[in-house]
């Protein structure tokens, strides 16, 4: 089964020609950085705007890519929650015109689920990594799973408070990096000498049993790292340039590890409660970050259960995943109407203990 799948929840707009679940013909991705990157962060009716000008090329792209017309696609795939409206709109209107203009089949996909299929892409028996513990860690999301097939998944935690992701891009601001955030905070606590243990930065647990997430306290600890404690006022002591590099490099990578350390944390419990997982699949654009795949690979090893990472290229947005996890739900005759929804929010509801 040729799927095309489409993508334009955030600010990533991408088009990619998966067969089987398995084979990526074609993978697009047109970012849209450098609109955002002077607000420090997306502008919805920027992003939406973005993907209206740039949908049609970028599928035209991936059936280049790919080889293949229109007339090829066997099913259309297309992330429809959760999001920003205005950019879901535009990639699942085009969906629909396609499938009805093509007189084929749409599936409407969860893009956060997605995410948990992109380290499955390529490999020839996506199907015997169930049951798995699902972790999403990116820059709207930080949220595990239960997995026992792709797209069948319960919600066991996610963050109170800043996706990780969000949190790299906070600290990147924090140091002045610039916009997105993760991968330059990634490069400078990846410098040679960058001493992780300089900084004894607070990992979140919450309750003992909880398996949510939470950031936030890390990255006010990251602020007054860098800032100083603010006086009575809200005033800081220093300014943010009036950093050293050394002490820049420093907070960058003790505050990687006190946020690998969180996912360790929880993760561990997370196996605890999900015996029969075989396998860590992970997702996200965090699980680019070369300090947390370092951390999983080695709590998968210590724990003797597999870990499944994506590629680089897939942890960020991209619509392999959309398409790879919509010909499972198109397997499973989970067809979706022409009246499919957008929808901003995630359809998981976390169970109650
Ligand atoms: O999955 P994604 O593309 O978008 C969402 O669905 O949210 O994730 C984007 C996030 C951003 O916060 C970005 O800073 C972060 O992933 N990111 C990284 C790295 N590459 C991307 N964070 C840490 N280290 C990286 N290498
Ligand atoms: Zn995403």
């Amino acid at each position: 089964m040729r799927v095309l799948g489409i993508e334009t929840s955030c600010d990533e707009t991408a088009a990619a020609v998966v067969v089987d679940g398995r084979r990526v013909l074609s993978s697009v991705i047109a970012s849209q950085d450098e609109l955002h990157a002077e607000y420090g962060g997306v502008v919805p009716e920027v992003a939406s705007r973005a993907h209206l000008e740039r949908l049609l090329p970028v599928v035209r792209g991936a059936l280049e890519r790919a080889g293949l017309t229109l007339a090829d696609v066997d099913v259309l795939a297309v992330g429809h929650r959760p999001g920003l409206i205005g950019s879901l709109l535009v990639g699942l209107s085009a969906a629909k015109s396609l499938a009805w203009s093509l007189g084929r089949r749409l599936v409407g996909v969860d893009h956060v689920h997605a995410h948990l299929y992109a380290g499955l892409l390529g490999r020839d028996e996506p199907l015997d990594a169930y049951p798995a513990l699902g972790l999403v860690a990116s820059g709207g999301h930080t949220s595990m799973y239960a997995c026992t097939g792709p797209g069948e998944l319960r919600l066991l935690g996610s963050t109170i408070d800043d996706a990780i992701g969000e949190a790299y891009d906070k600290v990147a601001t924090i140091l002045g990096l610039g916009y997105p955030g993760g991968p330059a905070v990634d490069r400078l606590a990846c410098e040679p000498g960058a001493d992780e243990r300089a900084h004894d930065f607070p990992i979140a647990r919450l309750a003992p049993e909880s398996l949510d997430f939470s950031f936030s306290g890390l990255k006010t600890s990251v602020l007054y790292a860098a800032r100083g404690v603010p006086d009575r006022a809200g005033g800081f002591s220093r300014r943010a340039d009036s950093l050293s590099a050394e002490h820049r490099r420093d907070i960058a990578a003790s505050f990687q590890r006190a946020a690998s350390a969180a996912i360790e944390l929880k993760l561990t419990r997370g196996l605890e409660r999900v015996p029969e997982a075989r396998t860590i699949l992970v997702g996200g654009g965090v699980a680019a970050n070369s300090r947390l795949r370092e951390t999983l690979e080695s709590l998968a090893r210590r724990r003797g259960v597999a870990l499944v990472l994506p590629a680089r290229e897939h942890c960020v947005d991209n619509a392999a995943m959309i398409a790879g996890l919509g010909h499972h739900l198109a397997r499973a005759g989970r067809y979706a109407e022409l009246s499919l929804a957008a929808v901003p929010t995630t359809g998981d509801a976390k169970e109650v203990r």
